[in-house]
Order: C-alpha cells, then structure tokens, then sequence
C-alpha cells in the first residue's frame, strides 16, 4: 500500500515536472499560419531575406509578416557587402532589414561575420581585407570591424552567427583560410570581441552537411565543448540543413541526434538555412515529407528555431548562375527551377507548408 502511494506520488511528481504540451491552435483556415502555430510551440520560425524584399508594399514583406516570427539577412551583413571599401560603410540595406523586424516584432538574425570554408565568395569579405597579409593588421581590422557591426546593432540583432562554416565538408578538419592570420584560436577571439560589443546577443556558430556526415558532427560537438568549457561566450549552434541532394533524405534520428548532443552542451540549436529542392525527378512528395522529418526530428529535440533559406520558390539563391557556378555538380540533383522553399513563386503555402505546420502542431517537446 506504502509502495502504491509512493509510486503514486512519484507519478504525480513526474508529471508535475514535464509540462503538457501545449494545445494546438485551433484555426479556420485549411492549414493553420505557421507563425501562429510556432508561437504557441514557443519556436521561431524564418525566412533569410534581402532588403528589397522588405521595401514598402513589397508582396514578400507581407509574406514574410504573414508566415514567420524571425528574419535572417541573406547578404546584407556579410562585410563583403557592408564595407566595401575601408573607409566606406554600406548599411542601408542592413538597417532597412533590422527596421523591418523591429517595426514588425520579428526575431532578427544576423548572417554573418566570419565565412570559413569559402573561397569562391571570398569568405564574405571584400577583397581589401583579403588583402591584409599582415597578420597583425588583419587580426586588429576583423575585431574592430566585429565591434563596429554588433555595436551599431546592439539590443537589435538578437542572434548573430558570428562564425560560419568553420570546418571543410565532410570530414571534420577545421577549413583552412584567411582568418588563419588571427592564430589559432581566432574562433575564440571572434566570440569574445562580439560578446564585448553586445553583451546580450546570442551569439552562433552555424555550420553545413554537419546533419548528413557523422565525422563533421563529431568534429561539431568536440568543438563547441572545447569553447564552452574554456567559457568563450557561444550561446548557439545552427545546422544550416541546405539538403541539396534531394531525395536522399537525412538519415532518421540524425537531426534529432545531434540537436541532442549540442543541446546537452548547454548551447541552443536551430536549423539556420533549411531548403529542399525537388529532386531530378521532380519528386515534391519526397520534398514534403523531408520537410516533415526535418521539422519534427528538430521540434521532438528541442531546437528553437527553423528558418527556411528565402522567402518563396520565385527568389531562392539556388536557382541563380551563381550558385550553379559555384558548384558544377548541382545540375546533377535537382532541375531548375528548384522549388525549394515552403511558399511557392506566388508567394502561396505549399504541401510542405502544411507539413510542417502539422509536425509543430504534432510532435511532443522533449522530457
Ligand atoms: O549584388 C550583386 C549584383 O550587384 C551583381 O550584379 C550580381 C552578379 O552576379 O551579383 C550580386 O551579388 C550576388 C549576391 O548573392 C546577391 O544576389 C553574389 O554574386 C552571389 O555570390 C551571392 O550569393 C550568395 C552566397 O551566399 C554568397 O555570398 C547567396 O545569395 C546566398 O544565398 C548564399 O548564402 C549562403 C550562406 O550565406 C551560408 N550558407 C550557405 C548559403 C548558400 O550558399
């Protein structure tokens, strides 16, 4: 009988701990707006934009109002773009995406200050920089450019992916590169210096593939535990989740696995550039339910955020002669157009829409 009410009482403790979830908007429409639904699950989900979509009367800005809780600039914070010269400071379209977000109480991402492993856009920087060799010059103008850019935008850029894809592809080798001139530690370095400009931005470090190659997320993990046992002030990590090669899907668990393992690190997690093209064959229920198992695997985990890498199917950048420039293999995955995001080129919610809309609405949190 004592063992009964223990047991008993042990029960109603437990489930005293773990909050319920919590209810599913109800909603009149057919599917329900995926920013009301991410709401109530208390996650963000977003769009990376540019700021000509955010001009006055712009059908994105609408959509982008309309459909999701957070923004992140595609280019306009890349210092290629903000400082082109060294006496010259292009923050027009920055500001005018950081307004729209505070006039529109959108979380606000900034993207992004330290590009690793890329060469062929030049690690986001303008090609003056690139040209520092000196080592202690370079250093000295990457950290005052970092204190020039967060402390303009301190209190209004909420999130920061300070460092992006510090590791090449699929091994988990750190990427050799430029910011090689600050020492070793520069990943450190970069931390702190943006921690010091805006004390309480969450800063990141966003990453590619580490969700489709297991030595990359190993290398991921050892990483940020090294930082954060060393107290460097990394606060979240972003699986970018650029999931070209369509349909080969995520192996299932591995989005949720490693959420897990960073989460347990005491970061936050989010999936930072989602997109899915349809495949050669052109294949949009393999695309719907991809956006499902992303969604749910990051939701039944508990990341806080997805954001989707543009706004509608008629502006993605994988559809660009850039992007195919880029990389000659893309043609070999998927066909253009790539019709990769949740809103079609009309700006419409798409299957995959309500596919993850239903997995927000779905999926229990973690315990
Ligand atoms: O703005 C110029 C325009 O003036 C010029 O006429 C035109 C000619 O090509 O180029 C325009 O700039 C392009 C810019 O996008 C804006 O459209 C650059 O050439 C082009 O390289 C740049 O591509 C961006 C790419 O990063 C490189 O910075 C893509 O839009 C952007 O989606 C992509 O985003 C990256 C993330 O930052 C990191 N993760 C991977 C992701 C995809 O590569």
């Amino acid at each position: 009988m004592g063992g009964a009410i223990t047991v008993a009482l042990l029960a109603v403790g437990l489930a005293a701990c773990s909050p319920p979830p919590p209810a599913p908007p109800e909603c009149t429409e057919p599917v329900c707006p995926l920013a009301e639904v991410a709401r109530v699950r208390g996650i963000r989900v977003g769009a990376a934009i540019e700021s000509y979509h955010v001009t006055p009367g712009s059908p994105y800005g609408d959509a982008v109002r309309r459909h999701f809780t957070s923004v992140t600039t595609e280019n306009a914070l890349k210092l290629s773009v903000l400082r082109p010269t060294p006496t010259t400071w292009n923050w027009g379209p920055a500001d005018s995406i950081v307004d729209f977000a505070d006039a529109n109480d959108l979380t606000m991402r900034g993207h992004t200050l330290a590009w690793v492993n890329e060469s062929s856009n030049q690690n986001g920087l303008p090609q003056w920089m690139r040209d520092l060799t000196d080592p202690a010059t370079f250093r000295a103008t990457m950290l005052s450019t970092v204190s020039e850019v967060l402390g303009r935008y301190r209190g209004r850029v909420d999130n920061w992916d300070v460092v992006n894809e510090p590791f090449e592809y699929p091994f988990g080798l750190l990427a050799p590169s430029v910011f090689d001139r600050m020492g070793p530690d520069y990943i450190a370095e970069l931390f702190i210096a943006a921690h010091a400009a805006d004390p309480d931005a969450k800063l990141w470090l966003n990453e590619i593939f580490a969700e489709l190659f297991p030595a990359k997320a190993d290398a991921l993990v050892a990483l940020v535990a090294s930082l954060r046992s060393r107290g460097v002030p990394i606060h979240g990590v972003g699986l970018q989740t650029h999931l070209t090669l369509t349909p080969a899907p995520p192996n299932p668990g591995s989005i949720s696995g490693l959420v897990t393992r960073l989460r347990n690190l005491g970061v936050d997690v989010a999936i930072t550039e989602l997109d899915v093209p349809v495949g050669p064959l052109r294949n949009e229920q393999a695309q719907v339910d991809i956006y499902r198992q992303v969604a749910a695997e990051c939701v039944a985990a508990g990341c806080s955020e997805i954001t989707v890498w543009g706004v509608g199917d008629g502006d993605t950048w994988l559809d660009t002669p850039g992007a195919r420039a880029g990389n000659p293999l893309l043609p070999l995955f998927f066909s253009l157009p790539s019709t990769p995001l949740l809103l079609d080129a009309d700006l419409r919610p798409k299957a995959a829409y309500a596919a993850v809309v239903e997995a927000l609405r779905n999926t229990p949190s973690p315990p």
